[in-house]
C-alpha cells in the first residue's frame, strides 16, 4: 500500500500543501498520497487515530490544530518545545514524533533563497504570537546582532524575548520604542495582514532596511510590506518560501530525500502589486 499523508486543518480547502507534497513526490520519485483532512473541530484525536489506522506515515498540522497536535505526539523536537506547538508529525510504530518547521522555514528562505543573511545585521520582528515564536530561535541560531521583538501588548514581547536570552542578543519592546531605531531586515509575524491591517511601526524602521517580509503567503502588497515599498525597502517578500521551506523540511523528515523548491515557489508566488 502506498505510504498515506495529509494535512489536517479547519477549514482546509485553501490549503496548498497536496500541490505541494504531490510536486515533492513526483521530483524526487517518491511514491506517496498526500490529501487534504477537514478535521471536525474538537475530535483531533479520534480523527487523526482513524488515519494511522489506515496505514497513514505523517501529517502536515495547520490551524487551529498545532497545539492538539503537540499535546498528541509522546516525543517532542526542541523547536517544537520551544513553539508548544507542531506542524508536522510522524508516525514510527506506536510513537508519534512532533516538528515544528516553521521557523527553519523561515530562515531557509531568507538566507538561501533570498540570499539576506541574518549574521552580524540588526532584525526587527513585530508580533510575538505562535509564528514569531517559531521563529526565535532559528533567528537567534544566525546570530544577528540584534533581534528586535516588537509588539502592541509588551509583556508578551519581553517574555519572549526572554526565552531567547540564553542564546542571543534580544530583546522585547512596544512599537513607541522604535521610533529613531533603523533595522537591516524586518518581518511582520504578526496577524494583521490576515484582517488588511497594519501595525503601527514607525516607516523610519526601514531607512535602511535590505529586506521586508511579510510571514502571511498569498495576501499580495500588504499594508506593512506597502509602507516598506513607500519607505524604500530594496527587496519585498511574502511567505510563499516559507511555505515551501516547511514542507520540503517535512518531506525530508518522513521520506529522507530533500525536495528542491524553486518550482513550487514558481507556481505558487502571488505578485506583490
Ligand atoms: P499567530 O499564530 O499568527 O502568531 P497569534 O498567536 O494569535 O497568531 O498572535 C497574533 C500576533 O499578531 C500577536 O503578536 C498580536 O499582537 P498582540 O499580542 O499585541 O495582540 C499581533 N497582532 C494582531 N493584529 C494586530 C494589529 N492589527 N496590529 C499589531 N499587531 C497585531
Amino acid at each position: 500500500m502506498t505510504d498515506q499523508y495529509a494535512v489536517i486543518g479547519n477549514p482546509i480547502a485553501f490549503s496548498k500543501s497536496p500541490l505541494i507534497h504531490a510536486s515533492f513526490a513526483q521530483a524526487t520519485g517518491q511514491e506517496i498520497e498526500y490529501r487534504k483532512i477537514e478535521g471536525p473541530l474538537g475530535r483531533f484525536e479520534e480523527t487523526v487515530a482513524a488515519f494511522r489506522a489506515a496505514g497513514g506515515k505523517g501529517l502536515n498540522i495547520t490551524a487551529p490544530f498545532k497545539l492538539d497536535a503537540f499535546a498528541y505526539a509522546s516525543e517532542h523536537s526542541p523547536a517544537a518545545l520551544l513553539a508548544g506547538a507542531a506542524n508536522a508529525i510522524k508516525f514510527d510504530g506506536e510513537r508519534v514524533l512532533a516538528e515544528n518547521f516553521d521557523g527553519v522555514g523561515l530562515v531557509r528562505d531568507v538566507v538561501h533563497n533570498l540570499g539576506h543573511a541574518l549574521r552580524g545585521k540588526r532584525v526587527l520582528m513585530l508580533g510575538a504570537g505562535g509564528a514569531a515564536r517559531g521563529a526565535l530561535l532559528p533567528f537567534l541560531a544566525e546570530q544577528p546582532t540584534e533581534l528586535v521583538i516588537a509588539n502592541r501588548n509588551v509583556d508578551k514581547a519581553q517574555a519572549l524575548a526572554r526565552l531567547g536570552a540564553s542564546r542571543g542578543q534580544v530583546r522585547g519592546c512596544g512599537y513607541d520604542a522604535l521610533v529613531g531605531e533603523r533595522f537591516d531586515l524586518v518581518f511582520n509575524a504578526t496577524s494583521a495582514s490576515l484582517v488588511g491591517e497594519l501595525p503601527p511601526v514607525p516607516a523610519t524602521v526601514f531607512a535602511s532596511a535590505a529586506l521586508a517580509y511579510e510571514l502571511a503567503y498569498g495576501k499580495g502588497l500588504t499594508p506593512f510590506l506597502r509602507l516598506a515599498q513607500g519607505a524604500g525597502v530594496r527587496q519585498l517578500a511574502d511567505g510563499v518560501g516559507m511555505l515551501a521551506e516547511q514542507a520540503a523540511e517535512a518531506f525530508a523528515w518522513w521520506r529522507g530525500v530533500r525536495p528542491d523548491t524553486r518550482a513550487v515557489i514558481g507556481q505558487l508566488a502571488i505578485a506583490l502589486v
